[in-house]
């Protein structure tokens, strides 16, 4: 065996090994949340009787532009005044954009009334990025336990993240005017449950014995709770 091949099989079982942590990490990587798509894309056929993870897709043949288009125009603001939590949130999401199918992705506009809160939610399937569009907001999430709070108050321009499933809230800070924000999520359906409507406006109700203990108060308090109207500002 001429001296060369010995340095040549070296050099290749290295580069193999390297080659094969690499591809580990990659895959390693890829599992940690949506899965990555298998194809260029998969708009959803929102018709289609088969009960998949996600949508099924499209006929490729039949899809065209407007599939990977939205004409929500989210530069108009949303009508806050009829909210009793002052604020109306508008989702583009895999159910109103098929072409957001398997990509992993949506995007809100949340538009707040003058003191207007986003009351607090979890997004059990999304990490949120929030840009400030206009005013001034206090905002903040909750860590599972322990109950860390992580707020502060941000400005137009300013970028906050909420991790993945954890409880958050957003309220405008000023009362004479609106803020707006845009959140950008990291799934093409991200779900919310809004705390205070899951809690005590569930259908049927929780057992009033059961939150009476929970939050430590008189039953009656939490029946007059349970009968209030919980509104869902997630559009
Ligand atoms: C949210 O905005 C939409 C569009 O402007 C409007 O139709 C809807 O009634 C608003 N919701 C509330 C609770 O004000």
């Amino acid at each position: 065996m001429p001296p060369w091949t010995k340095h040549l099989t070296m050099a290749s079982s290295s580069s193999l090994f390297l080659l094969a942590v690499l591809l580990a990490l990659v895959s390693w990587q890829a599992t940690a949340y949506d899965p990555s798509p298998l194809q260029d894309f998969c708009v959803a056929d929102m018709k289609s009787p088969v009960r998949v993870n996600g949508f099924p897709c499209k006929d490729p043949m039949a899809v065209n532009p407007e599939d990977f288009f939205n004409p929500a125009m989210l530069d108009q603001p949303r009508d806050t005044k009829n909210s009793k939590v002052g604020s109306n949130v508008t989702n583009i999401n895999v159910i109103n954009f098929p072409g957001l199918n398997t990509l992993g992705i949506s995007l809100a506009r949340i538009d707040y009334g003058p003191l207007g809160v986003n009351t607090p939610h979890i997004h059990p399937r999304a990490t949120e990025l929030l840009t400030v569009l206009e005013g001034t907001l206090y905002l903040g999430f909750v860590t599972s336990n322990p109950n860390r709070l992580f707020s502060r108050v941000v400005k137009k321009g300013d970028v906050f993240v909420f991790p993945k499933a954890m409880i958050h809230f957003q309220m405008n800070l000023a009362h004479d005017k609106p803020a707006a924000a845009l959140s950008s999520l990291s799934s093409q359906n991200p779900g919310v449950i809004s705390i205070a409507n899951a809690v005590f406006g569930s259908n049927p109700p929780i057992s009033d014995d059961v939150l009476a203990t929970a939050f430590q108060v008189e039953k009656k308090l939490i029946d007059w709770l349970q009968s209030q109207f919980w509104e869902n500002n997630h559009y």
